[in-house]
């Protein structure tokens, strides 16, 4: 490894964690880390070896995938995860958010010089390299397709220029219909099926339809089946050829595992966690008020035997869909990140070997807007004969065109 080389390794991870994190990891002081940053004095290349150990491995099948694919809007790197650990390789991701952008880098393999792409509606379709599988966990916002005449909104290439169709799912049809990878799987909230009566739904599946794919389906998945959180997303795969593809594969557990399985043990968790009385008066008298109102809003509790409510993106606010119940009148907590990491299904319950470089309240948005792990991992189980499949049928189509032509 060159000195450059090792001076890149150490802005790669002084990117990832801070610098007083890379300072401790290193046993120097954070001044001597930062006068490596500002080439003051050159990093020695003695802590080549620590640095690399702060990044991820390269994953063995790197040299040789089963097939590859692109992560969009790719958050930690949930859908990722499924498709990696399948023999699938990475070749392009895009995802804004620096925080989230730092927690992905921290956990999946990347090359020193690769970089995570920001907003994905500033690239070109034509620029994103080409891929066998387009894998994108599109963000919930509100759909204008609404209004949109059927005609400008079906996969017409002009269609999408239009101004009122600037939804992120627009984006990523583009994608499809300029690259026309193998197989897709989009995922989204439960929710999408029955947005403005079923009209955004319909048109995303016909959008899809047009863009000539076959085999295009949608299924709903509770995350409980493999983790203690009630979590139902919406997700929807397509191939260029139908080859069989069924739900029916799926295997999904059917006693899935209760919040015992992931807590800490209680005195090993910090008291920061532990709500407020203030908080806690607040929440209580709040549940009661709606009660009254017969609304069923307020916290959730949750024991050692329970399934926990859906993580959302804001549970850094107040934590009330999942408080942990400390029995008698102790008030009750939050979850810890790493509990999180396995609430999400990132880690087996007792290990916590997920990389979190970002603060609490990031991390709790970062689950909050993640899928549930190894869901998408049987999802990936049962598409990966079929991404197969249609990567030969496509093989051999091209060979033929080529012959022809
Ligand atoms: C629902 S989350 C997906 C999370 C991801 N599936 C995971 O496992 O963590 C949507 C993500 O899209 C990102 N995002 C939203 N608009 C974007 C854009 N225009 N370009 C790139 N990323 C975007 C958000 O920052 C967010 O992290």
């Amino acid at each position: 490894m060159t000195q450059e080389q090792t001076y890149q390794l150490l802005k790669r991870t002084c990117w990832i964690y801070t610098q007083n994190d890379v300072a401790k990891h290193l046993e120097v002081s954070r001044e001597e880390v930062n006068r490596w940053l500002n080439k003051k004095v050159e990093v020695p290349k003695s802590y080549q070896f620590l640095l690399d150990s702060l990044l991820p491995e390269k994953p063995s099948h790197y040299a040789d995938p089963d097939f590859t694919f692109i992560d969009l809007f790719a958050g930690i790197g949930g859908i990722r995860r499924g498709f990696e650990r399948q023999g699938g390789k990475c070749v392009f991701t895009s995802e804004w958010d620096k925080f989230a952008q730092r927690t992905y880098a921290a956990n999946h393999y990347m090359t020193i010089d690769e970089f995570i792409t920001g907003d994905i509606t500033q690239i070109p379709p034509s620029n994103v390299p080409d891929h066998d599988v387009l894998l994108a966990g599109f963000p919930c916002q509100p759909f204008s397709i609404a209004g949109v005449s059927k005609k400008n909104s079906l996969g017409r290439l002009h269609g999408f220029e239009c101004k009122t169709q600037g939804t992120l799912f627009f984006n990523v049809a583009k994608i499809i219909g300029t690259k026309r990878p193998a197989a897709f799987l989009l995922e989204n909230v439960k929710n999408l099926k029955g947005h403005d009566k079923g009209n955004t739904f319909k048109v995303i599946m016909e959008t899809l339809d047009e863009l000539g794919y076959d085999g295009i389906t949608a299924r709903i998945i509770d995350g409980q089946h493999f983790v203690p959180q009630h979590r139902e997303r919406i997700f929807i795969v397509g191939f260029r050829r139908d080859t069989g593809f069924t739900w029916n594969d799926l295997e999904l557990p059917v006693d899935g595992p209760r919040m015992a399985t992931i807590l800490e043990p209680e005195n090993t968790v910090e008291k920061k966690y532990v709500l407020s009385q203030k908080l806690w008066s607040y929440l209580k008298n709040y549940a009661a008020k709606h009660k009254a109102k017969g609304n069923g809003f307020g916290y959730g509790l949750v024991g050692p035997d329970s399934v926990a409510r859906t993580l959302s993106a804001r549970y850094y606010k107040d934590g009330s869909e999942i408080l942990i119940d400390r029995g008698g009148r102790k008030n009750p907590r939050r979850l810890t990140p790493l509990e999180c990491s396995r609430l999400m299904g990132y880690v087996k319950p007792n290990e916590s070997n997920f990389k979190i470089p970002v603060s609490d309240m990031q991390a709790y948005k970062q689950f909050g807007n993640s899928v549930v792990a190894p869901v998408v991992e049987e999802i990936a189980r049962i598409m990966k004969p079929h991404i197969i499949a249609n990567i030969k049928l496509l093989d051999k189509d091209d060979s033929q065109l080529r012959f022809v032509g």
